[in-house]
């Protein structure tokens, strides 16, 4: 069959946008372009009815929120919900405080945390959930007792936030990102849309125990609640960027809520009817 004939009656048939992308040249893509073509228009009105297509979201997300409040689960599940990328960036200053462990530097010394986060570049992986420094994968190192207890002194240090804040922006720069941490609403992109999300210190301890047991970083509940405790004053507590609510935040508190049903809240409260 002669190429012309194709494309003309693929022209007649489908859109051309569809046209665009794919010309036609042989009477089997010619079929394949109409099929594609007849099943839009049956799905495309389809999918207007349905909530996720019909509401537009904002392209940047912020959730900020204290310690095993569920962020990065339910930032998470967010994000494949909607197709963004997802960012945690709880993870820059684990990732630091492994490599100050390491490197055994005080704690207190501020300017060698400040020096060492200046040099580390933070790479994540694997739609952020594998994370490397140096070129090495550190990933099961991020969440040990010794970097729980450790990494909120190496985060409230001035220069290692300015270090990975700037990190961080140049990660959400392409947008439709979510993004969780403390002070993202607040610090890293103010102009995003923010979402603080809270709970009681007994539920978070009682998912946080539930999330590491079984692995090989359980803890009794009493440690773990002294963790959260000694984290969430740190975090609170800091002169540079503490953990606190933005003013054009919406705060939704999650005790006795799954993760799906908070993801539903997080949605109902940032969509925007399309059209408004
Ligand atoms: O997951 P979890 O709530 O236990 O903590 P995380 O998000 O992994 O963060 C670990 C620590 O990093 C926090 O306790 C904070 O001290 C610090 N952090 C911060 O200061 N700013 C952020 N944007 C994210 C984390």
């Amino acid at each position: 069959m002669a190429a012309g004939v194709g494309l003309r009656d693929t022209q007649a048939c489908i859109t051309p946008k569809f046209y665009q992308i794919m010309p036609c040249r042989s009477k089997i893509r010619h079929n394949i372009l109409w099929l594609v073509a007849r099943l839009w228009r049956i799905v495309r009105p389809l999918a207007a009815h349905c909530t996720i297509f019909s509401v537009r979201y904002p392209s940047v997300i912020a959730i900020d929120g204290p310690v095993a409040s569920g962020k990065t689960t339910v930032g998470r599940a967010l994000a494949r919900r909607l197709g963004y990328a997802f960012v945690d960036t709880g993870v820059y200053y684990r990732a630091v405080t492994v490599a100050a462990l390491d490197a055994s530097t005080p704690l207190d010394d501020e300017a060698a945390l400040t020096r060492l986060a200046d040099g580390l570049e933070v790479r994540l992986g694997d739609e952020g959930t594998s994370v490397s420094i140096r070129g090495v994968d550190i990933t099961s190192r991020l969440r040990t007792p010794e970097v729980d207890a450790a990494v909120s002194a190496v985060a409230k240090v001035g220069g290692v936030r300015r270090a990975m804040v700037a990190q961080q922006r140049a990660t959400a720069k392409g947008g439709d990102v979510i993004m969780v941490g403390r002070d993202i609403g607040t610090i890293v992109l103010p102009n995003a849309a923010k979402v603080y999300l809270d709970a009681s210190p007994e539920e978070r301890t009682r998912r946080r125990f539930r999330e590491l047991a079984g692995t090989d970083q359980a803890r009794s509940r009493a440690e773990v609640l002294e963790n959260i405790e000694m984290r969430d004053a740190i975090d609170a507590g800091r002169t540079d960027s503490p953990l606190r609510i933005a003013e054009d935040a919406r705060r939704i508190v999650t005790d006795g809520l799954d993760v799906e049903a908070v993801v539903d809240v997080v949605l109902a409260v940032l969509g925007t009817e399309e059209g408004e």
